[in-house]
């Protein structure tokens, strides 16, 4: 496996500004998480650091990767081509930067819908892309605090305001996404 250091020079040349600079402060977050959660750190910053690794990718190269490696998309994440990323980062971190980690690597997958019954790993990296120090949203610093006070409602709210956010603009919903918030819910 690369180095952190190595990881982070592939981003630097291979990301767009604005989303390296997002990856650092999601990989700021996550090890803060991790801390907090008694997760390991470095666990979660390989994978705070390689979730976006395909974002830079255009539409049809991420459709020729989800190809060649055999993966049938579901009716849900064929509709939305946004998640295609989070479909691909785990193949390219593995192929780049050789991570091996199931963990890592689940955690990489699921990173915009979420999935029901996620690891203390899923759902660092799944909030803290959603609430690092460059997401600027209404109600961010409130899903702050609640993400480094209750890991669980955290995400239940992130799931909350990203299910409600897509209803408005009608868009699709991942059924992955409506499965980990009923997962949450129902274990309150
Ligand atoms: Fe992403
Ligand atoms: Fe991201």
């Amino acid at each position: 496996m690369l180095s952190i250091e190595e990881m982070k020079i592939y981003l630097k040349d291979n990301l767009i500004e604005n989303r390296y600079i997002h990856t650092l402060g999601v990989a700021d977050t996550a090890i803060r998480l991790a801390r907090a959660y008694g997760v390991d750190e470095k666990k979660a910053e390989i994978a705070a650091l390689s979730h976006d690794i395909a974002k830079n990718r255009t539409i049809y190269e991420l459709q020729d990767i989800i190809k060649k490696n055999n993966i049938n998309l579901t009716y849900d994440e064929e509709a939305n081509q946004e998640l295609w990323h989070s479909i691909v980062s785990p193949i390219v971190a593995k192929e780049i930067f050789e991570i091996e980690d199931e963990e890592i690597l689940s955690a990489m997958r699921w990173h915009t819908t979420g999935k029901e019954n996620m690891s203390k790993l899923d759902k660092i990296i799944y909030i803290a892309d959603m609430i690092e120090p460059n997401r600027n949203f209404p109600g961010v610093d409130l899903l702050r605090r609640e993400a480094f006070k209750d890991l669980d409602n955290g995400v239940l709210q992130g799931l909350t305001h990203t299910i409600k956010y897509l209803l408005n603009k009608g868009i699709p919903i991942d059924i992955n996404s409506i499965k980990a918030r009923n997962y949450l819910l129902l274990k309150e």
